[in-house]
């Protein structure tokens, strides 16, 4: 081997954190390569086990392999071949003592990033090194940046770059001036209540109290209690007197989520607040005066609620002067990429990991999946992703079966079966079950229909134990 290559040039090798994997079943050739890639600044991993090499690449431990033709097993193309279908962006540089101008050519349309004959002529091997490092590098530096342009993109804990939710945070921010009412539509998950804190924190009374409800989680008369109070004695269990969030937070923002899902009577003492500003305590004839803005959210269309009689229209009206209309997740697929950013920063801090991103594939597979939980959903499966994963990337083992089996088509393409309504009514609410891990209520608002009726469905399919196992009785 011979050659006009000298130390200063060794020397002069970037420093760089592209990890080399060496593939060769001899192993004195994998002792001559790695000390001759030590010289040059780069610590290889080696191995004689093609499987173990493809591991490396699915986990991200290495960013390109040094790998031989002739290998008992696996040969060196089908190497390349299982490689770049883990992960596309991998380098994969072939070597062989059979060296054709033409086998050269096939293994580069291939997608080897390089073809070397052996012995392996070092400057070569060190010109290519230092290319894929540059790359490497290049790419590195742009992920930075894109941690800086993240801080940029964030607008109070809201992370987005789709010019829709930039629409959204130009909008908050204007609105949020001014005292008004505001109505938040959006599919479940989609970061109503981040928006509505938004609005409270850059508006004037941000020094005042928020205070947040939950419409739906509770019943008529517990709600009730809940936003305007009650007096000792007004109902069984009421030991003491004590002020609702209207009053408690008087002078600043209330956020009553799952406006849609109130009844019409709660929906009349809700209108007086926002005509009369006037409340009374459950038990208690005494009118207080109450000032607040009051900010409501809902997965429902109102206006069909209306229609059907189940809204106020007096009330939406009041309500939807000003209304934010938060994009499902699937309307701004580009912030995908981003928000993966950002819940893997979070995630790695809480679970103390160092997972630094995800393969193509499983990119591919976040781009393709329909969201119906929207980005609650996609946060969990980053989260659950980042306990399981054990390598530097996050890999389709790691999401959720339904995630890996799902191809580009349409949901139900290839298992159609000729079902009865029925039927499909079952397995689909199971799925959906399944998506909330057994969260009844928020099934219930993903499936667009009340808790009653849901449960009325599991129990007429017979959902209803393994649906209960499932919930640990935590969903009731
Ligand atoms: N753009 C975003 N950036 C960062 N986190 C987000 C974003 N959107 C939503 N989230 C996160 O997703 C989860 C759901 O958000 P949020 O509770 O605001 O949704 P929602 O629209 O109120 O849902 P629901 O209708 O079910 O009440 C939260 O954990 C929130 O932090
Ligand atoms: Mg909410």
């Amino acid at each position: 081997m011979a050659h006009a290559y000298s130390k200063a040039v060794e020397l002069a090798a970037p420093k760089t954190s592209l990890t080399p994997c060496i593939l060769d079943d001899d192993h004195s050739q994998l002792d001559l390569l790695s000390a001759v890639m030590d010289d040059m600044g780069y610590e290889a991993i080696t191995t004689s086990d093609p499987e173990e090499a493809l591991g490396l690449v699915r986990t991200g431990r290495c960013r390109l392999v040094l790998a031989d033709v002739n290998m008992p097993g696996m040969n060196g193309y089908e190497f390349l071949d299982r490689a770049l279908r883990s992960d596309p962006g991998i380098h994969v540089i072939v070597m062989t003592g059979e060296y054709t101008l033409e086998s050269a050519l096939d293994a580069i349309r291939r997608g080897a990033t390089d073809f070397l004959p052996k012995p392996i002529d070092r400057v070569r091997l060190k010109r290519t090194l230092d290319e894929v490092a540059t790359i490497y590098d290049q790419r590195k530096r742009v992920r930075a940046l894109e941690e800086q342009l993240l801080k940029d993109l964030e607008f109070h804990g809201i992370v987005g770059k789709s010019p829709v939710m930039l629409e959204v945070f130009d909008f908050a921010r204007k609105v949020a001036r001014h005292y008004t009412n505001v109505l938040l539509v959006g599919s479940t998950g989609t970061g109503k209540e981040l928006v509505a804190r938004a609005i409270h924190n850059i508006s004037p009374v941000s020094q005042q109290k928020l205070a947040i409800c939950n419409c739906s989680a509770m019943v008529d008369t517990l709600l009730e209690s809940q936003l305007f109070g009650h007096v000792r004695g007004s109902f069984t269990g009421a030991t003491d007197t004590r002020p609702g969030l209207f009053e408690y937070a008087n002078n600043g923002t209330v956020f009553l989520d799952e406006i849609g899902e109130t009844s019409l009577p709660m929906q009349a003492k809700l209108l007086r607040v926002i005509q009369n500003r006037e409340i009374q305590r459950v038990g208690s004839p005494e009118v207080r005066q109450v000032n607040v803005r009051l900010i409501a959210a809902t997965n429902r269309d109102l206006r069909a609620e209306v229609l059907a009689g189940r809204f106020r229209e007096d009330l939406f009206y009041r309500l939807s002067s000003i209304q934010i209309r938060v994009p499902s997740l699937t309307e701004r697929l580009e912030d995908i990429p981003l928000l993966v950013h950002y819940f893997l920063k979070k995630y790695n801090d809480v679970y103390g990991k160092n997972i630094s991103g995800l393969t193509r594939r499983a990119q591919t597979v976040l781009l393709q999946h329909a969201w119906p939980g929207n980005v609650r959903e996609l946060e969990n499966v980053i989260a659950t992703a980042a306990i399981t994963a054990t390598g530097d990337f996050i890999d389709l083992a790691d999401l959720p079966e339904h995630l890996q089996h799902r191809g580009p088509r349409r949901a139900d393409g290839d298992d159609w079966r000729p079902l009865s309504l029925d039927e499909v009514r079952k397995v689909h609410i199971q799925r959906v079950l399944e998506l909330c891990q057994g969260n009844r209520l928020r099934a219930a608002q993903i499936l667009g229909i009340g808790r009653t009726s849901l449960y009325r469905y599991l129990k007429r399919d017979g959902h209803e134990m393994r649906a209960r196992e499932r919930t640990g009785g935590a969903a009731a």
